[in-house]
């Protein structure tokens, strides 16, 4: 008989995953709690529409679309940011500032498989709505830092790469190029890391070959590593002032590199950001600072993505309201955690083993192990009748700390045998005293 699988790309949790995954999910969510952020969810199914001509043709391209039983053109969310901005833009007025919301959600896209990418996988969004300076960045900068470096992770292990849409459309603009060219220069620019001097050529086919002038200013802003050489970059273009040059905006915007670079700095931050304006991101919607995180030893792919995205909650009906976020994928992260031995290994120990003699001890039993789970211990014992042998071999090999001995000499006795399995010591009690001995035991434990 034929067997069924799970689709291409699709993942099953076995305790251990889940409990692996569950770790990771609590850990980003207490983080993301101290940071002041509020938890939210959506609909896994959302309308094709919010993300046609928005999350950019590479997303689009990968949609799980159908056309449901009403006729509605609908899509699996392959991303959470229209979604949120759908939810905050409807609400904006009543909603108190700073937004700061956080959601821990699956996606699903019909990506190539790799290492490190599936077609349904999870991440941990978070995204601030309302501020339009890069106060909201060091806040989201800060926020994805710690959601690493609370697992053990450090500078050694991961960094962010933090580049500048808005200072490549300046810088693009200046060098006298229209809009639709920028676009284009952006996504070659995107593409230069994998495919070096071929990602220009969709440029070329679309605007002509570019003159060598140009390409080679491209390429020496792509490769732009520090705010000093950001600086120097940006010192010969056009003197602050001159009639629609872009000076003055290029002079505000490093004003504001200084500003988010600063107070990154003063968090103790700095060792885990680079300036690298290589990054701009695929995503169509975003519009000023961009950062993605990525492990320190370039063997993994990207594990994590975000940015300024100002004009999205206008574009999707809301009311024009700055946006800046990011997510963190689970599956290139968890790779980088087993990679660096800090993804702990779950195994699921009972507190307290009960082992029965037969069935009227089963009943006596039943009492106790109802009253010491509602007290929150972790109690087993054998679903059916076993050999007292067995049962001390079952108890032993699952790691419990104590055993209840529910013997019928016992039971005669009005007593219970409370084994300690770690110091093999027993001690007998009165049948009452049961639930009050082990919650003594756990307590000095
Ligand atoms: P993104 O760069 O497309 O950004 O995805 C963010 C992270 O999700 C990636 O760095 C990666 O770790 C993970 N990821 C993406 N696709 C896959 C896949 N097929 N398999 C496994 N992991 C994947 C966004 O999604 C933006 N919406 C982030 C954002 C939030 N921007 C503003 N707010």
């Amino acid at each position: 008989m034929a067997t069924f699988q799970t689709l291409p790309g699709f993942r099953e949790f076995y305790p251990e995953d889940f409990a692996r995954r569950n770790h990771v999910f609590r850990l980003w969510r207490q983080t993301a709690n101290a940071f002041g952020f509020a938890e939210y969810d959506a609909p896994v199914l959302e309308p094709l529409d919010l993300y046609k001509a928005k999350s950019g043709d590479e997303i689009e391209a990968q949609l799980f679309s159908f056309t449901d039983k009403g006729g509605r053109e609908v899509a699996l969310r392959p991303e959470m940011t229209p979604t949120v901005c759908r939810l905050v833009g409807a609400k904006a007025s009543a909603l108190k500032r700073p937004i700061k919301w956080f959601s821990i959600a699956e996606f699903y896209r019909y990506e190539r498989m790799q290492k490190g990418r599936g077609r349904c996988f999870s991440q941990f969004n978070a995204d601030i709505f309302g501020e339009p300076g890069p106060e909201a960045e060091i806040e989201l900068i800060a926020l994805l830092v710690q959601c690493l470096c609370a697992f053990g992770l450090t500078e050694q292990d991961f960094y962010v790469r933090l580049s500048d849409r808005n200072l490549w459309f300046f810088y693009l603009e200046a060098l006298g190029l229209d809009e639709p060219r920028i676009r284009a220069m952006l996504g070659a620019v995107d593409r230069h890391e994998k495919y070096g001097d071929e990602a220009f050529k969709v440029y070329g086919e679309q605007f002509g070959a570019l003159d060598g002038g140009l390409k080679e200013k491209v390429l020496a802003f792509l490769r732009v590593k520090s705010l000093a050489e950001l600086e120097q970059a940006l010192a010969g273009i056009q003197p602050a002032g001159e009639e629609g040059s872009v000076g003055p905006k290029l002079v505000a915007r490093l004003a504001e590199w200084k500003k988010l670079l600063g107070g990154l700095e003063a968090m103790g931050l700095a060792r885990f950001v680079e300036v690298d304006l290589g990054v701009v991101r695929g995503l169509a919607y975003y519009t000023g600072f961009v950062f993605e995180a990525f492990d320190r030893k370039g063997e993994l792919r990207a594990l994590a993505g975000g940015g300024r995205y100002d004009d999205l909650v206008a574009k999707l009906g809301g009311p024009a309201l700055p946006a800046v976020g990011f997510a963190i994928g689970d599956m290139t992260f968890a790779l980088l955690l087993e990679q660096r031995g800090l993804m702990p290994k779950f195994v699921q120990v009972p507190d307290v083993y009960c082992v029965i003699g037969g069935e009227a001890e089963r009943l006596a039993a039943f009492a106790d192990i109802h009253t010491l789970r509602a007290a929150g211990f972790r109690v087993e014992y054998p679903m059916k009748e076993l050999a007292f042998g067995k049962q001390f071999k079952a108890a032993a090999e699952s790691g419990a700390k104590l055993a209840l001995i529910y013997g019928g000499d016992e039971l005669a006795k009005g007593v219970v045998k409370i084994r300690d399995l770690g110091q093999r010591t027993e001690l007998e009690v009165g049948r009452a005293q049961v639930a009050a001995t082990v919650r003594e035991f756990f307590s000095g434990a």
